[in-house]
């Protein structure tokens, strides 16, 4: 962190939460929180909560949680310091500037330059379509049947023949050698600077914020290479951003549509379907996955109908199902691309493909399908091995079931046939698939993680009770203390925890603070005060549960401890304890 952390607390306790969320989210007042539909991830009935008391938010449904500040970087795409920014702006409170360490202050400094240059770059590129010299560029995209209103949304552009305009005109702004080198728009060498980009149409690539990232450019005709990119620089990292997606994201879909190409992106928004992303001529990513699964769980895989389409969709699906994301594949046939498709034969039937996307698992069987030669009765039988095989890819008996008769179904294999070669083949190839067959025999393994979690979920219960109702804090007193959370990052919070109290505060959000600067951190600490309580329990239910936890959570801290004892002294001590709990009553009024 560069500034001093009472500046950010002062920042962060002068923007309340619920106000400053209401600009984004739809919030309705329930009990003691507020209740809106989730920004980051797509659900139908709201279980995204902002609590006034906690000045924090937490999401249910996709475990989303932080204070205003982590809302912003994530909502926003803000770094921790333009969150900040944006925050004290709406207090009205001054940030000190000299406060930054140098070097911290000079990154933030670059960055916002490169922002600034590659805006200018990107009206350059604008304005230079529309004038005479790049009249190629403008009957190239007009030829290409975009309207006036698409260039201008997404702000495509045309870089001249010129070779070094675009370097004299940032010149002329007053920027340095040093500072354009680094926005990859510039090469600057001895033997000369030209621009990166020349005789291309221009397309400005923006963060989901809107703001100029790099940019692609495609080539007159047919030279080689077809598109061209930003090299990856300061701002521009290809595996964390998807063409389109700062007009995905507000698209009423509840899906997303993903592609290959700019082109496609853009021909598929003209058309209405404006919740069409690309990666950017790049492999998809997991991070890209991960960046859709903040906005649906759902998409539906438009790349072109070529091998290398084909091949691209085999991998992604995978990569999503990791994520959490559910694919379907778009039939494109007989076209190339979506956006030849929609050329040819019109939006509406490509609504219709839409509707009849395909299930990604029966896709990856029709994909293998073709590997065989079904005339050939040895092929054939391959190819049903092949089919059970992937099957069993299906840990869930009953989602597997629904598969083998889909496929069954399908592929014309008698589903009676196709289902006993499934678990023939399945209790061949051991425990992992065994053990589904034989329900409620989970390994032991499997029971360990339970218990771990179980732990975890008390130790997470208990954290919030105390901060929803610091009165506990008594009844704990001489039976809790921080050491007894036992996991590295819940004993950290727990220690802050009783410390605000023992200051006379309790004051979860400036607690994730500390955390700001690591996502997955802050997440479980924003979950660790959001255990599920059980509104529903009636008062007796809610003391029982309580006392109960509390001796969880000891008892489990003791049985550690044992195992770790250093020598028998400790380890009598402990034993002591331990019997000690058993007789243990804790009452709570
Ligand atoms: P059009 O011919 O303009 O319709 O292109 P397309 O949208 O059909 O693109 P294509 O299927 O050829 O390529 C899909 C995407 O891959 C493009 O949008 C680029 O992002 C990327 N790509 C294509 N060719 C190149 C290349 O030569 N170099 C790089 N770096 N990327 C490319
Ligand atoms: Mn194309």
């Amino acid at each position: 962190m560069f500034y001093p952390e009472e500046i950010v607390e002062e920042v962060r306790t002068k923007n309340d939460i619920v106000d400053v969320i209401s600009g984004y989210v739809k919030l309705q007042k329930k009990g003691s929180s507020y209740f809106g539909l989730c920004p980051f991830h797509n659900e139908k009935s709201p279980s995204f909560s902002v609590s006034p008391g906690k000045q924090m938010y937490y999401c249910f449904g996709c475990g989303a949680g932080g204070n205003a500040i982590t809302f912003l970087m994530e909502y926003e795409n803000y770094s921790f310091v333009e969150a900040l920014k944006a925050l004290a702006d709406r207090a009205g409170v001054a940030l000190p500037q000299a406060d930054m360490s140098k070097e911290a202050r000079a990154q933030a400094d670059l960055r916002a330059e490169l922002l600034k240059i590659n805006k200018l770059a990107a009206s350059y590129f604008y304005y230079q379509l529309k004038q005479p010299q790049g009249k190629p560029g403008y009957d190239y995209l007009r030829n290409r049947q975009l309207g006036d209103d698409t260039i201008r949304r997404f702000g495509l552009g045309f870089a001249n023949k010129t070779g070094d305009d675009l370097y004299r005109y940032l010149k002329g702004r007053g920027y340095s050698d040093g500072i354009l080198k680094e926005t990859g728009l510039v090469s600057i060498e001895e033997r000369g600077t030209h621009d990166k980009f020349w005789n291309r149409v221009m397309f400005p690539i923006m963060d989901v914020n809107n703001r100029v990232i790099g940019f692609g450019g495609r080539v007159m005709g047919d030279g080689a290479p077809k598109y061209l990119n930003s090299p990856e620089t300061r701002l521009f990292d290809k595996s964390r951003n998807l063409y389109g997606l700062n007009y995905a994201r507000t698209s009423r879909e509840k899906y997303m549509l993903i592609c290959e190409g700019y082109m496609d992106v853009i021909a598929m928004h003209q058309a209405g379907f404006t919740n069409a992303v690309a990666s950017l001529g790049t492999a998809f990513t997991l991070r890209h996955a991960s960046l859709i699964k903040r906005y649906t769980d759902q998409v539906i895989l438009t790349y072109d109908s070529d091998g290398a389409g084909v091949k691209a969709a085999l991998r992604a699906i995978p990569i999503l199902k990791e994520a959490g994301v559910s694919a379907k594949v778009l039939n494109m046939e007989p076209c190339k691309d979506p956006d030849e498709f929609i050329k040819n034969l019109g939006p509406e039937a490509f609504g219709e493909r839409i509707a009849q996307a395909k299930n990604s698992f029966l896709f990856e069987i029709d994909v293998m399908k073709r590997e065989f030669n079904l005339e050939d009765p040895e092929q054939k039988t391959r190819f049903y091995n092949r089919v059970a095989g992937k099957l069993l890819e299906f840990p869930e008996a009953l989602e597997r079931d629904n598969y083998v008769q889909a496929v069954a179904r399908e592929h014309f294999i008698n589903y009676q046939d196709l289902k006993q070669l499934v678990n023939r083949l399945g209790s061949r190839l051991g425990p992992a698939v065994r053990m589904e067959a034989q329900p409620g025999a989970s390994s032991r393994r499997e029971k360990k993680r339970e218990k771990e979690d179980g732990i975890k979920r008390s130790q997470r219960l208990l954290l919030t009770w105390l901060i929803e109702n610091p009165g506990l804090f008594d009844k704990i007193q001489g039976i809790i203390t921080p050491e007894d959370f036992r996991e590295e990052l819940y004993h950290q919070v727990a220690q802050m925890v009783f410390d605000s109290h023992a200051r006379g505060e309790v004051n979860p959000a400036g607690i994730l603070n500390h955390f700001i600067n690591d996502e997955e951190q802050y997440k479980t600490v924003a979950g660790l005060f959001h255990a599920e309580l059980g509104e529903s329990l009636s008062n007796e239910e809610q003391k029982k549960a309580f006392s109960e936890t509390v001796l969880k959570v000891k008892k489990n801290s003791l049985d550690e401890a044992s195992r770790n004892a250093a020598d028998i002294a400790e380890l009598q001590e402990i034993i002591k304890a331990q019997s000690a709990l058993k007789t243990l009553n804790i009452s709570i009024d």
